[in-house]
């Protein structure tokens, strides 16, 4: 796919949001175009209201660009009617968001296995593999509690079991660390680090601090639905 090698790549990409049946509306997203290779950690930055959130929903095939081209492992999205779509999420990426959604009447190892039913895996084999996300994690103590019962910082850390169960080329979270105290904040970074580093995974994380953002391979920062700004940090591995 791309000259560059990358496993992700925007290339053109333009939203506009507003209009009607996808005509005319505000243009939200400019000519974003970048590449990111397997195993990088990228923070995405920005101002409230800069199109960080839009963007991630766009590399997370969850909307559709007005314009432009995204290609995931050799997929361009727009190839995809809604069905493909759906699986190639479910295949490839892994989602973390603000607040965790996790399923409050189902435990800790229930709710990071049954995305891995849902696949086709069998109960045990999902509630095994479960129990190793939670492990990796940190979790695996509290594999039987529901989410009621574990603090803001343990059920982040089991969204991101949940994530990840799939084994996702691509983690996409937008502000995960926006509910915790700065210490769960700290461990749900260092995480996202390890995952791209050590297993391979390539992980989105949008945020507006500075501070975390410090800890990612690369920042790239939106103004106004454009990129103006795009660092690696010195040393990156990649
Ligand atoms: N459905 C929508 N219709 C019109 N404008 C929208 C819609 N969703 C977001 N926007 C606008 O797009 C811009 C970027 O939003 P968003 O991507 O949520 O920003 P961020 O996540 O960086 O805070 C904002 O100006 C917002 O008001
Ligand atoms: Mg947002």
């Amino acid at each position: 796919m791309s000259e560059k090698g990358g496993i992700l790549e925007a290339r053109n990409i333009c939203r506009s949001l507003g209009g009607t049946d996808g005509e005319g509306g505000h243009p939200v997203l400019r000519d974003i175009s970048f590449s990111v290779p397997r195993g990088q950690f990228v923070a995405l930055t920005g101002a409230s209201g800069s199109g960080k959130s839009t963007l991630l929903y766009l590399l997370g095939a969850l909307d559709r660009t007005s314009s432009g081209e995204i290609w995931l492992d050799g997929v361009e999205f727009g190839t995809l009617d809604d069905d493909e779509r759906a699986e190639f999420r479910n295949e490839k990426l892994g989602f973390v968001f603000q607040f965790h959604f996790l399923l409050p009447e189902f435990t800790a190892l229930e709710n990071v296995a049954i995305p891995m039913m849902r696949r086709g895996l069998s109960r045990d084999e999902s509630e095994e593999r479960a129990y190793a996300m939670l492990s990796l994690l940190g979790l695996e103590a509290l594999y039987a509690r529901e989410p009621g019962q574990l603090s803001g910082g343990e059920q982040q850390r089991v969204s991101i079991a949940r994530a990840i169960a799939n084994e996702p080329k691509l983690i996409l979270a937008d502000e995960p660390t926006g509910n915790l105290d700065s210490e769960n904040a700290s461990q749900v970074v260092q995480i996202f680090r390890t995952l791209a580093h050590e297993h391979g995974r390539t992980v989105i994380m949008v945020t507006h601090d500075q501070h975390f953002a410090d800890l990612a391979d690369r920042r790239i920062a939106l103004k106004d639905g454009q990129i103006v700004s795009d660092i690696s940090a010195p040393g990156a591995s990649v």
